[in-house]
């Protein structure tokens, strides 16, 4: 499970939308997989679309926060999804963390450090003392503790990462048209693979406009 996949993140409430990005982007030579978060798996119909999906590598981003026993609770409350991955902030806290690999069973448990939206500056506000490089390094120490079995950086951390962290990495962040959004830790498909990354998150950059147009650039990108 570890080499070269891209999660494609199916942030949309719409079925048909969700259906449109399926369909364009699962025959590519690309190994894909869906990441379904809040958004999608807190709208009206959408986890019933997860429960139903078969032969997807299916990655529920969650992004669990919370004490050990409602990480726990959560985790066999969802059970029933056969989902692939799950995603747990490293920030819950090493019981926290403990207490969900104890239960995830065949669910891969992915840590996620700091979001790829907060730069120093924004880490100061909240009232962290540390740079993101140092908190992400230090949170890459607690998953490895935690054995957790993925871990979610910024692609621009993946090389210090991975000295502490051998499983696999995922890193959202990725941008191969101009638009950052909200990122701001971002590197293209080709320097994130390049740094060490394993499995990349993708969402606007092939979800939003023509998704056939945007897959083909993305190819083209990493075939250049
Ligand atoms: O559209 P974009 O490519 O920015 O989407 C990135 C996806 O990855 C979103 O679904 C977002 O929730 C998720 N994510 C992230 N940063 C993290 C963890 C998850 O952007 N640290």
């Amino acid at each position: 499970m570890k080499k070269n996949k891209i999660f494609v993140a199916c942030d949309s409430t719409s079925i048909s939308k969700i259906k449109k990005i399926i369909k364009y982007t699962s025959n590519t030579k690309i190994k894909i997989g869906y990441k379904f978060g809040l958004e999608f798996l807190n709208s009206k119909h959408g986890r019933n679309f997860v429960s139903k999906l078969k032969k997807k590598i299916i990655f529920a981003d969650l992004k669990l926060h919370d004490i050990p026993n409602t990480c726990v609770s959560t985790i066999k409350a969802i059970k029933d999804l056969k989902v692939n991955y799950l995603t747990i902030h490293i920030s819950s806290g090493l019981q926290a963390l403990k207490a969900a690999k104890k239960v995830s069973g065949s669910i891969r448990l992915v840590g996620v450090s700091v979001l790829t939206s907060l730069d120093n500056k924004e880490l100061k506000e909240i009232g962290f003392r540390n740079s993101v490089k140092k908190l992400v390094v230090h949170q890459a120490r607690l998953a490895k503790k935690a054995k957790l079995d993925a871990i979610v950086c910024s692609p621009q951390e993946v090389k210090i990462v991975k000295k502490i962290f051998k499983n696999e990495i995922i890193t959202p962040g990725i941008r191969f048209k101009s638009k950052n959004n909200d990122q701001k830790r971002v590197l293209t498909p080709k320097e994130a693979y390049k740094n060490g990354s394993h499995s990349l998150v993708i969402g606007r950059n092939i979800t939003k406009g023509d998704i056939k147009k945007n897959v083909k650039t993305l190819i083209d990108h990493l075939n250049q």
